[in-house]
């Protein structure tokens, strides 16, 4: 089918584009009245997730309501652990919660590779997604960073310093990576049956790349991240590194199409480090959003006329906060999609 947008797939290609696409990670979720609504119809977070009907619902509202030039499949990075044989909850006001989580050499061999079809509710979702699209707005499919994953799957849970998962990085680095490559794996058949399902574009989530050393982002992390990249080629792919600054020279040379910025790393800078055969999305800080209207506007046009015109995906530096106001989120998005060079 052909898009009757596809701004954001042109900018990743560094295709000329009329004027900035953008959309919003957490785009879906607390910031929308009408998500909660549909949340509180559900048990809770996973059952959302695990229902195409309303992951389908929940992912298309941001496009009806925001007017942003993409959507992206309502799930979470932890479907991978689970798929791989660590269920996890998502516990209300605190976040994910996992009951088992790798400790030993037995752990790592206990968990299976995924495959595509042991998340069938997403390929579900995704298939579903598309098809009510109709062609509107190319529908971004994702998955966390090996890197992350390996992080939530050791900790059991969020963690302000990660220094279990690092702690096993220093004392057993080659288990470390066995677990590494199999979440790659795991990964790779993942995206591959997203791209299937019918995701147009992806993006890997490194939520916490910072809390490495460059040495150990480079040897734990990229190395991973650089095999996704190559095994996934039929849509462009983005990488989103947060606090990463440190790796941003060497993501420059990754087989990917556009690198995320987080509200920390400096465009121009990073622009230099980064090289000109990539786009860059982002980078406001959520908490502009905070601000009146004329700050969010007159600091969304700097944002803009900072990156320039042509390979740049206008975006947050992180995710939507809960308790940003949606009309806030709204002048965001209508300034970008207002602004021509
Ligand atoms: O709109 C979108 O961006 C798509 C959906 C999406 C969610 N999670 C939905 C979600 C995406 C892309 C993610 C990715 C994700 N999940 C990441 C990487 C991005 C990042 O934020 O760094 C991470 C680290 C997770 C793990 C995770 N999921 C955490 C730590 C939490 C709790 C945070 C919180 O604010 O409660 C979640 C829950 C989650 N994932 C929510 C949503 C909308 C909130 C759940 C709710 O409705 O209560």
């Amino acid at each position: 089918m052909t898009l009757k947008n596809d701004l954001i797939l042109r900018a990743a290609r560094g295709e000329k584009t009329e004027r900035t696409p953008v959309w919003l990670m957490r785009q879906a979720g607390r910031v929308l009245p009408e998500y909660r609504e549909v949340r509180s119809k559900m048990g809770g977070f996973k059952e959302l997730v695990e229902t195409p009907e309303f992951a389908c619902e929940v992912t298309i509202q941001p496009v009806d309501i925001l007017g942003v030039d993409a959507a992206i499949i309502f799930s979470d990075i932890l479907v991978i652990p689970e798929a791989m044989g660590l269920p996890y909850q998502m516990i209300e006001a605190k976040g994910p919660w996992f009951e088992k989580t790798v400790k030993t050499t037995e752990d790592i061999q206990k968990l299976r590779v995924a495959e595509a079809n042991d998340l069938k509710y997403v390929m579900e979702a995704l298939q579903l997604t598309k098809k009510e699209l109709n062609g509107r707005v190319p529908l971004i499919g994702f998955a966390g960073a090996p890197w992350t994953i390996f992080a939530y799957m050791i900790e059991g849970s969020g963690s302000k310093t990660f220094s279990k998962a690092k702690k096993f990085l220093y004392t057993q680095p080659a288990l470390a990576h066995q677990l590494l490559q199999k979440i790659t794996d795991s990964t790779i058949n993942y995206l591959k049956g997203q791209v299937i399902a019918g995701a147009d574009m992806l993006q890997l989530f490194d939520s916490w790349a910072g809390v490495l050393s460059p040495e150990q982002y480079s040897e734990f992390a990229l190395h991973y991240i650089s095999q996704i990249c190559s095994a996934l080629k039929e849509v462009p792919l983005t990488v989103f590194a947060k606090d990463a600054h440190f790796a941003r020279r060497a993501m420059g040379q990754l087989n990917c199409n556009t690198i995320g910025l987080d509200w920390t790393m400096d465009i121009v800078e990073s622009r230099e480090l980064i090289g000109n055969s990539k786009t860059l999305q982002g980078n406001m800080d959520p908490c502009l959003l905070y601000a009146d209207y004329t700050t969010i506007k007159s600091e969304t046009i700097k944002m803009l006329k900072t990156f320039g015109p042509q390979r740049h995906i206008a975006n947050l530096g992180h995710g939507l906060y809960p308790d940003i106001e949606k009309d806030k989120v709204k002048c965001f998005v209508d300034t970008i999609k207002e602004f021509r060079f």
